[in-house]
């Protein structure tokens, strides 16, 4: 099943969803990752000017789809997707169906794309596992972006994909193209305008609406089967304003700060891991049987 990908449908201005992914490389070089440079002072002035250059050397696609997500991710845009998606009652599928059901997912004939949405979740999961991590940890990385199913239920890339962020409270100056929030309703909501908005300081993040995604949806159909640490990864892997920038710390517990370590490491599998060499599916599929039924049922509800 291929879906629209005119630049002149409003809902799809990304020509593939990996569009706004090679967009937060750039933003997010390999070499800037914390861990790469851990003593580097944070220079403000330098800070904001890559900013502005982040936003003025982004594809006009790109440009578009991050004005568009801010323009329509009000708090109750999340609060009517919750109640729509969460009902889980869409389909039932096991992990592996719904791996190939998100392979059905053709969105464009970029040459950078050749691979399938499961062979990039597939070498994920093999540098996961080449570098020792736990198995619960090599699962999350083949697992974490099958919400993007949403997209085959119908709804735009900007409800899908793009750098997450709370609603319900002022909008960090971290998150990028930050001038399209002008024209988000909520901004003419007083109630949502302060620092912790609707929400009471150190509250957790569990009590916080995120922009509607393919985390939270994800998060909601496994929450049940993983470790904690495992659920955070698949929740907040795309909260970048919060693990990469540092904001939102104020809505954070202690645990939800612990945990980020985890979310932390991982983004690194989540960015820079895609290449072009082409996983073998037939020889790496029992090793993946035997890891997703160790975790999960033979089917979830989505
Ligand atoms: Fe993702």
């Amino acid at each position: 099943m291929s879906k629209p990908t005119s630049p002149t449908d409003s809902n799809a201005p990304l020509a593939n969803l990996e569009e706004w992914e090679d967009f937060l490389k750039v933003r997010y070089p390999e070499s800037d990752q914390p861990a790469a440079k851990p003593f580097q002072a944070v220079d403000a002035t330098k800070a904001k000017e890559q900013f502005r250059n982040y936003e003025s050397t982004a594809r006009p696609s790109v440009r578009e789809f991050y004005r568009l997500n801010h323009r329509h991710q009000t708090f109750d845009f999340v609060q009517n997707k919750k109640r729509d998606f969460l009902a889980l009652s869409r389909r039932q599928m096991g992990i592996w169906e719904a791996l190939e059901y998100l392979n059905t997912l053709v969105d464009d004939s970029d040459p950078d794309t050749d691979l399938s949405q499961l062979e990039h979740l597939l070498q994920t999961a093999e540098q996961i596992r080449k570098d020792g991590h736990p198995r619960w940890f090599i699962l999350t990385g083949l697992i974490h972006d099958l919400g993007k199913i949403l997209c085959l239920f119908g709804e735009p890339q900007w409800a899908v994909v793009g750098d997450t962020f709370p609603v319900g409270c002022a909008y960090s100056d971290k998150i990028v193209f930050h001038q399209f929030f002008a024209d988000n309703p909520d901004s003419g909501e007083p109630r949502y305008q302060s620092a912790t908005g609707v929400y009471a300081e150190d509250c957790g993040l569990d009590n916080v609406h995120l922009s509607w995604g393919h985390d939270e949806y994800l998060y909601q159909v496994v929450k049940d089967y993983l470790p904690t640490e495992a659920l955070y990864m698949i929740r907040y892997h795309s909260f970048y304003p919060a693990h990469r920038d540092g904001a939102y710390a104020s809505l954070m517990t202690e645990q939800d700060k612990k945990m980020f370590d985890w979310v932390r490491a991982f983004n690194p599998y989540d960015l820079y891991t895609k290449s072009h060499e082409r996983p073998n599916l037939g020889k790496l599929r029992p090793f993946y049987d035997d890891l997703i039924s160790e975790y999960f049922p033979a089917n979830l509800r989505w």
